[in-house]
Formats: C-alpha cells, structure tokens, sequence
C-alpha cells in the first residue's frame, strides 16, 4: 500500500474516496499497529513527500498518543508503552529528523508528537537523554532548526509536569529559552518560539523566581519581547507578563512601575491584539488583589499566605483614566455580535475589576468623565461614559453609591427611551441591570426604587422590549434584577400592580419575529421564571393562571408537521424553555400548600404533555422535561405513581444515556425526587433502576461527574423501599466500597480534583446514610454488620483529614450517628474496633484541648469501658472539626453523640453534660 497516496486520499473532496482512504487506515492500524506508526513517522520526516501527506501523518501519529477523553487517554498511554522499545526508537529517530525539515509544516508537527511522547515516557523515567540532545547543539544550529527545537520545548514544558524534570534540566531549558528571546541574536522565528516556549516553561521557573539576579534577567528579557518590531513577539511576551502577574505575584514589586509604562503605551498605541494582553495584565493583578483581600476578610488573623502590595490602588490615578481610554474604542456594530472581544469591552471589564478591589476610590476618578461625556453629541461618547458608570457599580459602598445612583436614574430612564443610538440604549439597559443587581436589594431603608419612580421604571422598561432584540434582551435582564430584588419582601411587592402587565409583556416579547436574535427570547423567559420565582402570595392567582397559558404554548410544539432538521432543533430548545418555565412554576405552586391544591387539577394533563415531549423525540430524552417532572414528583406525592407505568420507559431510558452524561445526571435526579414522592410504591420499579445504575457505574465511558450523583441516588432508594433494599446490599456496597477507598487516596491531586473527589465522599456518604436510615427498625439490620468496619474505617480517614470539607465533615459525622442509631448495640464494639483504642487514648490524652483530655483521663479511671471510649471519640470527633466549624456541623455533631451516647444511656449520663457545654461553647 502506498502510504503518501491514501494519506492524500484521506484529505479527497471526494467523500468516497476519503471514506475509503480512511478504512485502509484504520485496517493499516489494526493489523499492525508499529508499522503503521512507523509508515507515519517515516512520512513525516521524508523531505520527498508532499507537506498535506506529512502533516496528516504527523496529525495521526498525534491522536495515536494522546485523547481528551479521560480513558482512551490513559489507554493510549498503556499502549505506546507497551511497544517494543526498537519500534519506538526508530519513531523518536523520524521525529527528531524531522525537526531540521525545510518544511516549517513538517517542522511544527514534528514537535507537538516529540512532546506529548515526552509527555509520556518522561514520568516513566524513559527517553532521558531527550532535553540534552535537543540543547546539547542548539547554540549552532541554523535559524529554522533553533525555531523547532524552542517550539518542541515549549510543547514538552505544556504537557510534562514542573517535578518530573530535574533541575539542572530545567536550569538549561530555561537559560536556552531566555537566551533565544535575545534581540541581537537570531530571527524573529526564534524569538517569537522562545517567547512562547517561554510562557510553558514559567511553571517550572520556581528557582530562578525567588532569585533576585535571575529573576531581573527573565524579567528584562521579557520586557524588552514587548518592544519588539514584531506584532506577534509583542503579544507572546505580554501574554507572560499576565501569567507572571498570577503565578508570581509577589515578586512583581520592584517591576510593577515599568509594566506600568510598557502598558498603558500598548493599550493606547499597540495593535488591538497586543493591546488586549496589555489590559488583560491589570485584570489578572486585580483578580489575586480581589482574592487575597477576601481572604484577609474572612480570615480576621490576617496571616494570608501572600501579603497584598496594593499595585492596583497605587496605581489608581493613571490607570483609571487609561482604562477610560480604551472605552472610547468602540466598533461600529458590536452589540449585534455576540461573543464579540474589543479594547472597549476588555477595558470595561477591567475597570469593573479595578472597582471590586479598591471600592469607594474609584468613584471621584470616574465620575467627571461620566458627567461630562454622558450628554455629549458623540454617541461614543455617550455610550463610554454610561458604560463606566454601570462597571464600577460592584465594588464601592451603597453609600457611596446610592445619591449617584438617584440622580441618573432618571437620566438613565430618558435615555433608554429617547436615545437615538442603538449602542447607548443597549449600555443604558445594561447599565440599569446592574443598579438593580448590586444595589436595590441592598438599599432597603433607603430604597433607589420608590413608589414614586417604580411605575416610570416598569413603563420604559416594558417600552424597551419592544426595542431591537440587543436592547429589548438587557432590558428583560433589568426587569429580571428588579424581580429578584424584590424577592423576600412580603407580603406586598411594589410589583404586585404591574404583574400582570409585566407577564404579557413578556409573552408577548417571546412570540417576536426576532427573537431568536440576541437571545432575546431566552433572556425572556429567564425573566418570567424569576418573576414566578420571586412572585408572592399577592401574585399567585397570577403565577396559577400562567399555567395552562403555557401548557398550551407547549402543546402548540407538538402540533407541527414533519419538521427540518432546523426546525427540529428550534422546536427543542422551544420545548427546553417552556419545560424549565413549567418547572419554576410547579416549583413555586408546590411550594404552599393553597396553591398546590389548586395545581393539582393540572397535573394529569402537564403530564400528559411532558410524555408527548419525550416521545416525539426518537433516542434521547429532554432534560429539561425531565427536571420538571422531578418537580411535579416532588408536588403530587404518592400521587405520582399513576404516572409511572407510562414513565419509565423515558427513565429507563435516561438512565442509559450515559453518552449525553448530562442527561443521564438529570435523571438519576428525577429518580431521586420519584424516590422521596412515592416511597416505598417505587419498589415495583426499582429492580429495573438499580440493574441500570449499577451498569452505568461499571461502564467505563460514564463520566466521572454522574458518579456522586448515582450514590446518593441508591441512598434514596434505600429510604424509600427500607429493607427490601437487601437484595440489593451485594451489589451496592462493593461498588461503594471501592470508591470510597479510591476517594482516600488524594495526594497530588488539583482543586478540581478535590472538589470532585469531595463531591464523591458525599455522594457515597449520602447513601450509607440512606440505607442505614432505611433499615432502622427493621430485624434485619444484622445484615449491615459485615459492612460497618470498612464504613467506619472510611469515617475515620474523613475526621482525621485536616481542612475537610465542611459539607462532608457534616454528612460524614451524619453517617455515624445513623450507623449508631441502627445498629443500635453492635455499633458500641464496631466504633471501637474501628480506632485502634491505644493509640487514640494516648492522643487525646497528650491533646491540648482540656475538655478532650480532660475525658480522656475520666475513660481511663472508667477501664476503658466501651462506652467511656466511645464518647471519648465523639469528643475527640468534635475537636477535630471545631476549628472548622459551622452551626451546622456543631448541630449534625451533637445528634450523633446523642445517638451514640444513647446506646450507652447508663455509662455516659456524667458526660453528656460535659459534651452539651462544649458544643454550647462553639
Ligand atoms: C544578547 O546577546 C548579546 C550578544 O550575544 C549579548 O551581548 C547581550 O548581553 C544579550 N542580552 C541579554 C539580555 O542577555
Ligand atoms: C535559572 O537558575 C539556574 C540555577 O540558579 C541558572 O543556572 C540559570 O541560568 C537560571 N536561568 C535563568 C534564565 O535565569
Ligand atoms: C514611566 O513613565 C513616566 C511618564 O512617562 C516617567 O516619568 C517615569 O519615569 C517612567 N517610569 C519608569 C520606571 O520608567
Ligand atoms: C470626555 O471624553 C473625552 C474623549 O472623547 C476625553 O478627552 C475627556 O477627558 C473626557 N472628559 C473627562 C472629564 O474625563
């Protein structure tokens, strides 16, 4: 086979043609998979062949190695390692060849496959050699093969980690980058590789950061990148500033006044993609300033690992009015184009930053170009001043803010009705959301929003729906912070007049010709969900009328003919929009129980129409209906289980969508809410479910996300059916077991790993909780015995872990009063043999908390009874947990003891008065 020539094919315009390119490929690769990768590499690296063959070759060697999925990922990983060392020596060969290419094509690929082998093999302590061979030469090297070397480094440093490089290694990589961003020495293809090699390799920079000398080094060489002649150094080397501005923060001192300089010239003179960076550096300072004075907030001794250095309010008087600048650069036609990025908008968003992290300050700075610019002729003009106005709305006091606020908000009022440009009433808009965002519900006893102004700001803002669809959108999002606002008054909202005038408004918006455009009608039915939302007792006649308004919207969904493929997929989000709105409503009618009743004579048919929902789409099911069923379970009770023969179909059949994972997540919920509406009348139902969840949880292409989800969903099934949940023990709890000891092992692990990790414990704790709930009384409860001592040796790694999560500390010590209140007499020998009792003792009794050691020595008078033990390890369970304690913790703490001092009523009377005036304490 002709390797150059099905790899041509492959890129055909010729569907067929590629298609039978593509088989011959894939048969290539089954058969023999190294010498296919070998044909691949040997294709890249010929100079001969054509550069589309070489880089689709490179392309697929590439994907050989590496995917974004989590699994294939690590199976391609076990499969390059398992090739014979020969094969892969004589790929590594090619590709190195490769890097000295004329091609810079050829060049480029070449360096992405070397990286991500390295990023393989380095961890596995392979291909050693590699960092020095590519440096060992590159002071001699010609211009184009210096370039590819620098990119191949730079591409190694994004895939491999900081700790698998040793040092010395790192110093040289680091010396050889830096050395090619030098000005006088090779080309702007060098320098422009070494500066992006750069920004990868400014993780593994650590040393040379805390170094003085080295670190003035890096920093001139990068300083001097952002004067280069060349557009695209420029923007690579602001690119590192802003990533130095994070990752080293705290070195930036002596620095700070020339990137001061070097900015603001690149914001108002540099091209806009430089410009971008250069502002994109003063956000980045303000979001660690923003962080490390919440910090100093929350944290009243103030021992902030990083000091703040304040760059931002020093720098104050020069940077606000840079920033104001760049407000004046708006493009002709940006509120039409969504997702669109300019000077203007990143020096908004800045100067909304700005505002968060010095307060009050900023006012006096930005207000004189407000006053002045607000009624100029120019509509830049005007639009710039509105928009610096609504961007340091969130930040400075309401005191500050509120007499400002109540002078333009008429002004604004006039604007948005009477403004001749599009772009000023957008702003204007926008801007009025973000007064009723940060400061109406904020200003109760001095209200922006009176009696005397509410019916002007109702009237301008249902005149503005009618607007254009940009405009007509921010207004429906003004009216949705109004609502939200008002959220808690009762039982009389300043709404209540308009409410009805307000939801046809709305209606009516979402019926426009046009509103598809700028997502105006999603924004509206946002707005009339928070209207529902936050309607009150006064409104729910209202909210009770809007029901079968929107049921026959959806109804009319379903009516079409045979619909395009467009169409279809309009007729879906459609349906999304008015099954999320049905499920706000249910949620709010099912809320009390006067409107639920009157509710309730809808059911059946909304029902009726969530069924239709589903089946008019052929494989997969709407989430969206499915979240609202979930509500309606939750508002019909029992009742609901007149629904179940024709619904499980659908469950059944999210349950097995693991593909579209949200889907499947959505409705293991929904199987959650069925659980608690019907009890144990679910029983009937939860062999299929149970069989389907386990099959989820063994499948390996479940994303990771639905696992906790699944967990807790067995705990409500066991609350639900009770003990019959038995037949199910020996199956569920191997599975719980096992990833409960996989959730144990953490270290190394980034935040989005804890958070999922975190998230997993819960689930898992959630449904040891449920079916230790679900046995309580039941005679069958000897049958959770076998299981307590992995449980409780799972607790134990959870109390013991320092800066537990709050809500797992609180779930945690949860499932040790439920294990306590169901095992009821075994528990008292578990718990104990669960902690290694010496050991324990000697620890509290050496403990510096008195109340700790204080019981500690009464256990020890007491022989170390179980029941002295025991209450020894609840105290001992609250100290740990009593630096990090909130209310609810405490509360969750105390139960737990009751039920456990409950099993040892006659032993721990005296103590219980000592536990009660500790937790009293906190
Ligand atoms: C750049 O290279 C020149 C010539 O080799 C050298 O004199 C100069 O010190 C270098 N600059 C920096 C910043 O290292
Ligand atoms: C980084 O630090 C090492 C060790 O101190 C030094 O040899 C190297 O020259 C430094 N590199 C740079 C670019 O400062
Ligand atoms: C920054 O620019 C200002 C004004 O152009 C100048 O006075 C100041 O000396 C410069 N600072 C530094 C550190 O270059
Ligand atoms: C108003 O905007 C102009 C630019 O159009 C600017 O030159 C002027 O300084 C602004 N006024 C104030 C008081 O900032």
């Amino acid at each position: 086979m002709e390797v150059t020539q099905v790899l041509l094919n492959a890129q055909s315009i010729d569907g067929s043609v590629r298609k039978h390119a593509e088989d011959s490929l894939k048969q290539f690769q089954e058969q023999d998979l190294p010498l296919f990768l070998i044909s691949l590499s040997q294709e890249l690296s010929n100079d001969e062949k054509p550069v589309e063959s070489r880089k689709l070759a490179g392309l697929i060697l590439k994907n050989a190695l590496d995917a974004k999925e989590q699994h294939r990922k690590l199976e391609l990983v076990q499969r390059w390692l398992s090739l014979d060392s020969a094969v892969k020596n004589q790929i590594k060969t090619c590709l190195l060849q490769t890097l000295s290419s004329p091609a810079p094509d050829a060049r480029s690929t070449a360096s992405q496959v070397i990286a991500k082998i390295a990023g393989i093999e380095l961890p596995h302590k392979q291909w050693p050699e590699l960092i020095g061979s590519l440096l060992s030469t590159i002071h001699q090297l010609p211009p184009h093969v210096k370039q590819a070397t620098l990119e191949t480094l730079g591409y190694l440093c994004e895939e491999v980690s900081p700790d698998v490089i040793d040092q010395d290694q790192v110093n040289k990589v680091l010396t050889a980058v830096v050395q090619g961003m030098n000005a006088s020495v090779g080309n702007n293809d060098v320098r422009l590789a070494a500066t992006r090699a750069l920004y990868n390799a400014l993780g593994f920079a650590q040393v040379n950061f805390s170094n003085d000398m080295e670190r003035d080094y890096i920093m001139r060489v990068v300083c001097e990148a952002t004067l280069s002649p060349e557009v695209k150094i420029r923007q690579a080397a602001f690119e590192c500033l802003v990533s130095i501005s994070s990752s080293y923060y705290e070195k930036l001192v002596p620095y700070i006044q020339d990137i001061f300089n070097i900015t603001a010239k690149a914001v108002r003179e540099d091209e806009e993609a430089v410009a971008l960076q250069a502002i994109e550096f003063w956000s980045s300072i303000c979001d660690e300033e923003i962080d490390i004075l919440e910090e100093y907030g929350a944290d009243l001794v103030g021992d902030s690992s990083i000091p703040c250095f304040y760059f931002i309010k020093q720098a104050l008087p020069a940077l606000v009015p840079m920033l104001l600048e760049t407000l004046l650069k708006q493009e002709e036609d940006q509120d039409q184009d969504e997702g669109a990025w300019n000077i203007a908008m990143a020096g908004g968003t800045c100067l909304g930053l700005v505002a968060r992290t010095v307060g009050d300050d900023i006012v006096p700075l930005v207000m004189p170009f407000i006053e002045e610019n607000i009624t100029k002729p120019d509509w830049r003009q005007r639009e710039a001043a509105t928009y610096a106005f609504g961007s340091i709305l969130e930040g400075p006091s309401a005191d500050k803010l509120t007499p400002i606020v109540n002078v333009a908000l008429s002004f604004m009022l006039t604007a948005l009705t009477n403004d001749p440009s599009n772009h000023v009433k957008d702003t204007t808009a926008w801007t009025l959301g973000r007064i009723f965002e940060f400061l109406h519900g904020s200003t109760m006893d001095a209200p922006i929003i009176t009696p005397a102004n509410c019916q002007q700001i109702i009237t301008v803002l249902l005149q503005s729906m009618k607007d254009v669809p940009n405009v007509a959108e921010k207004a429906c999002g003004a009216l949705y912070f109004l609502a939200q606002g008002y959220e808690d008054v009762s039982p009389s909202s300043p709404l209540t007049p308009f409410s009805q005038e307000i939801v046809q408004s709305l209606l009516t918006v979402t019926h426009r010709e046009d509103a598809g455009e700028s997502r105006l009608r999603t924004a509206a039915y946002e707005t009339l969900n928070e209207i529902v939302r936050c309607s009150t007792d006064e409104t729910a006649s209202m909210v009770l009328q809007l029901v079968p308004v929107i049921m026959m919207e959806l109804h009319n969904t379903l009516e079409g003919q045979k619909l395009s493929l467009d169409e279809r997929e309009k007729q879906g989000e459609l349906q999304g929009l008015l099954c999320g709105c049905l499920q706000v409503i249910i949620q709010k009618l099912g809320s009390s129980e006067t409107t639920k009743y009157l509710f309730l004579q809808y059911a059946d048919q909304i029902m009726g129409l969530f069924l239709r929902v589903f089946a008019c789409r052929s494989a997969t099911v709407h989430e969206e209906a499915m979240l609202a069923i979930g509500a309606l379970a939750y508002a019909t009770g029992s009742d609901f289980a007149k629904y179940m023969p024709e619904f499980y179909k659908y469950l059944e059949m999210g349950l097995q969508n693991f593909e579209e994972y949200q889907v499947c997540a959505v409705t293991v919920g929904v199987v959650g809410d069925i659980c608690r509406a019907l009890e144990d009348k679910i029983l009937p139902y939860c062999d299929g479910i149970m069989s389907q969840l386990l099959k989820d949880l063994s499948s390996n292409q479940l994303h990771r996300s639905v696992k906790p989800a699944i967990f807790s969903c067995f705990g409500d099934i066991a609350l639900a059916i009770g003990e019959s949940f038995e037949k199910y023990l020996m199956y569920a709890m191997p599975m719980l077991q096992s990833a409960a000891e996989l959730s144990a092992q953490t270290s190394g692990a980034d935040d989005e790993m804890i958070e999922y990790t975190n998230t997993l414990r819960n689930g898992i704790l959630e449904a040891y909780s449920g079916i230790f709930q679900g046995f309580k009384n039941s005679p069958k409860t000897q049958l959770l015995v076998p299981y307590a001592p992995h449980i409780l040796k799972f607790l134990d790694s959870i109390y013991l872990e320092r800066d537990m999560d709050d809500l797992v500390m609180k779930t945690a010590i949860g499932v040790l009063g439920d294990l306590a209140d169901t095992l009821g007499s075994n528990a008292g020998s578990l718990i104990l043999d669960s902690v290694s009792s010496r050991e324990f003792l000697n620890e509290c009794l050496s403990s510096d908390d008195h109340l700790i050691k204080e019981s500690a020595e009464w256990a020890k008078q007491q022989k170390l009874s179980s029941s002295s033990l025991v209450w020894v390890l609840g105290l001992h369970v609250l100290s740990r947990c009593h630096f990090q304690t909130t209310e609810a913790v405490v509360v969750e703490l105390s139960l737990t003891l009751a039920f456990i001092a409950n099993i040892f009523t006659n032993n721990c009377i005296g103590t219980m008065e000592l536990g009660s005036d500790f937790v009293e304490e906190e």
